[in-house]
């Protein structure tokens, strides 16, 4: 049992006290699994994707009676990586089923054979190189071979799947979905941001994903809840917090669940044993967290070209920007011409400084946006 110093948890998953809600969304997706369904988690970043999965697979519908797998492909760049993420992840999962489990594994990925080895107790270990995947549509086929023999169903959770979008392989959706479609024993949860690349993915008629999965849309956390939740913690470890001061930092952030738990943190942090938290605090809470990032965000603005340093200072001076390519906007934040703009525009969609959502567009890290507004 891990010992908690501070229950609010700022990264990763601990357990179900320190986790606030979720049970509809949780409900949502246990029950598409359970009902052969695979789903399109989508949110803006931050709102608790990858948390609602791991608190899914603690939960026992999905423990007790499947093989649960994750894979995060954030940092890779082609199918070769996804299939050697995956099958490592395989092979780890499985340790705790015995021998027996991995061996299907080993006989059916034939491919791999050679890179998984078993000590004399019978523990493998996984030894396989990237370059070791020779043939990745061989590998991945055989790893969908071995889900469909697995033993038990199979759920494999792709997180920050919009990656895909940016493989230099030829038709990654198609051969995916083709899989993906043909296994009978495993169900598949493909989480992302980028909206708009998740979107494209899932709701364009003309791309292989369309209309093959639930899209569950994750929003804020209801801010009753998350009101109820901060103020149990903030009790359960001897300090108090009303209601009010949660709610104040809840809209602050617009629910979004990163940014309240690192607030709370530090208000938590600030808040000596058998006192309260007061409302002076949450300013101080809200600057000590945007100040470990001041030499961050410096850096980063350095590092972008100018035009799109421009932009995303009006951008986040704006607040929510519309018409961005307008002459009215360009003429308010000294911009260059509608045409510099849009060029600037994709930079910082690429690199996921700024989302795009319904017309508008966002500076997404809310930190930043709050120290560019003390800076600039
Ligand atoms: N229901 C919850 N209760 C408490 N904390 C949560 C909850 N959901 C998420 N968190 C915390 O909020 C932070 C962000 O959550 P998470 O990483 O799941 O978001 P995400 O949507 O996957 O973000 P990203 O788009 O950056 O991948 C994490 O530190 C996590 O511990
Ligand atoms: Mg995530």
């Amino acid at each position: 049992m891990v010992k908690i110093i501070n229950p609010f948890i700022t990264s990763g998953y601990v357990s179900p006290p320190y986790f606030c809600d979720r049970e509809a969304e949780s409900r949502q997706l246990i029950g598409d699994i359970a009902n052969g369904n695979n789903v399109a988690l989508i949110s803006s970043r931050r709102m608790g994707k990858t948390g609602l999965i791991t608190h899914c697979f603690h939960q026992k519908e999905i423990k007790d009676h499947y093989y649960s797998f994750f894979i995060d492909i954030y940092a890779t760049n082609s199918l070769r990586d996804l299939v050697y993420l995956l099958s490592k992840e395989i092979v780890e999962q499985l340790k705790p089923f015995g021998k027996k489990a991995i061996e299907i594994f080993w006989t059916t990925v034939r491919s791999l054979q050679a890179g998984i080895t078993f000590n004399v107790t019978g523990v493998p270990s996984f030894n396989v190189r990237l370059g070791d995947i020779q043939a990745v549509e061989t590998t991945l086929d055989e790893i969908f071979r071995y889900l469909d023999r697995a033993g038990k169903p199979c759920v494999i959770a792709i997180d920050e799947f919009q990656q895909i979008h940016h493989y230099s392989d030829k038709n990654v959706e198609a051969t995916l979905r083709t899989y993906i479609q043909r296994c009978q024993n495993a169900r598949f949860i493909f989480a992302g941001s980028q909206r708009h690349i998740m979107d494209k993915i899932f709701t364009s008629a003309s791309r292989p994903f369309y209309q093959s999965v639930s899209i569950q849309h994750l929003g804020s956390i209801n801010p009753e809840e998350y009101v109820k939740f901060a103020v149990r913690l903030f009790h359960e470890h001897n300090r108090q917090v009303s209601p009010h001061i949660v709610e104040t930092v809840y809209h602050r952030f617009d629910g979004i669940t990163w940014y309240l738990q690192k607030v709370l943190n530090t208000l938590f942090s600030m808040t000596p044993v058998g006192s309260e938290a007061t409302k002076k605090m949450i300013d101080e809470a809200v600057k000590s967290n945007v100040d470990a990032y001041k030499y961050a965000y410096s850096e980063a603005l350095f590092r972008l070209p100018a035009k799109q340093k421009e932009l995303l200072i009006a951008i986040a001076k704006e607040g929510i920007a519309e018409a961005v390519t307008s002459s009215q906007f360009i003429k308010k934040h000294s911009l260059t011409s509608s045409s510099s703009v849009q060029a600037a525009l994709k930079g910082l969609l690429d690199k996921d400084f700024v989302t795009y959502e319904k017309g508008t567009y966002q500076v997404y890290d809310k930190f930043l946006v709050i120290w560019i507004n003390e800076n600039f």
